[in-house]
């Protein structure tokens, strides 16, 4: 990006997955490895933004000047979100947040001979489609990880969740996830492109240009 497209903005990023615990040792999740929110928190602080990364857990170095808050499940990162969200001019979430979580979680381990075969699971807030439905609200930039349909499913999704702009990819076992590249459909109202096959970081550089685009095309009068 260039240096000064984000000056004086606040950008808020989710990143990684969210842990969603059964009992103290073992919860379910997912396979984000949390490269492309880091990026994308690393190319708007680039850009000259302030940026406040909240990560699930992650191995990742928080990239310089970059504020992190650590949460672990769908609920604190919805906190942590809200806690924020209104000091953010763009929010861009590119969390894997877990659609449900266990209904209970046992304060101690489950044993072998106490486990029954189901699981019951309750769904999680979703942070995206609330922040979109705060007024005033940031600048709303969605992902959505898919499996098939990408364009049609990436375009439904922004409507469905209210978002100014959203970012496709094609996910699976070696694919969107934990990879060092990706590639991205994004798509905003009247208008999307293709972000080729790229490192992440790349494609965040791409991806904080388009949003930059799009903040100055809203103060346009
Ligand atoms: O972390 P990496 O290994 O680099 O992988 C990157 C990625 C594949 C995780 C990333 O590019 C990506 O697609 N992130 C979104 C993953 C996801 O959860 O997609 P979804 O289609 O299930 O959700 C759609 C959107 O709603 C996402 O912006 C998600 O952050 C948001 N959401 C979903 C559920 C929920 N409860 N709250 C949310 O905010």
């Amino acid at each position: 990006p260039q240096a000064g497209e984000l000056a004086g903005r606040h950008v808020l990023v989710t990143a990684g997955p969210t842990r969603e615990p059964l009992d103290p040792v073992r919860y379910l999740t997912n396979r984000s490895s949390g490269r492309m929110g880091y990026a994308l928190a690393a190319s708007c602080v680039a850009a000259g933004a302030r940026v406040t990364l909240v990560t699930g857990p992650t191995d990742l170095p928080v990239p310089d000047a970059v504020e992190a808050v650590p949460v672990e499940t769908a609920d604190n990162m919805h906190a942590a979100v809200f806690a924020r969200v209104e000091q953010a001019d763009v929010f861009i979430a590119a969390a894997a947040v877990a659609d449900y979580r266990p209904a209970r979680r046992e304060t101690h381990k489950i044993k072998k001979d106490e486990a029954g075969s189901n699981v019951d699971l309750v769904r999680n807030r979703d942070i995206l489609a609330e922040v979109a439905a705060v007024r005033p609200r940031p600048l709303v930039v969605g992902f959505a990880a898919e499996t098939r349909d990408l364009e049609a499913q990436a375009r439904a999704k922004r409507v469905a969740k209210g978002a100014d702009m959203l970012a496709g990819n094609l996910v699976g076992v070696d694919r969107g996830f934990d990879q060092p590249d990706n590639a991205l459909y994004v798509c905003w109202e009247g208008g999307d492109c293709h972000l080729p096959q790229a490192p992440k970081t790349r494609l965040a550089d791409q991806l904080v240009q388009l949003i930059s685009q799009r903040l100055s095309d809203a103060q346009t009068p």
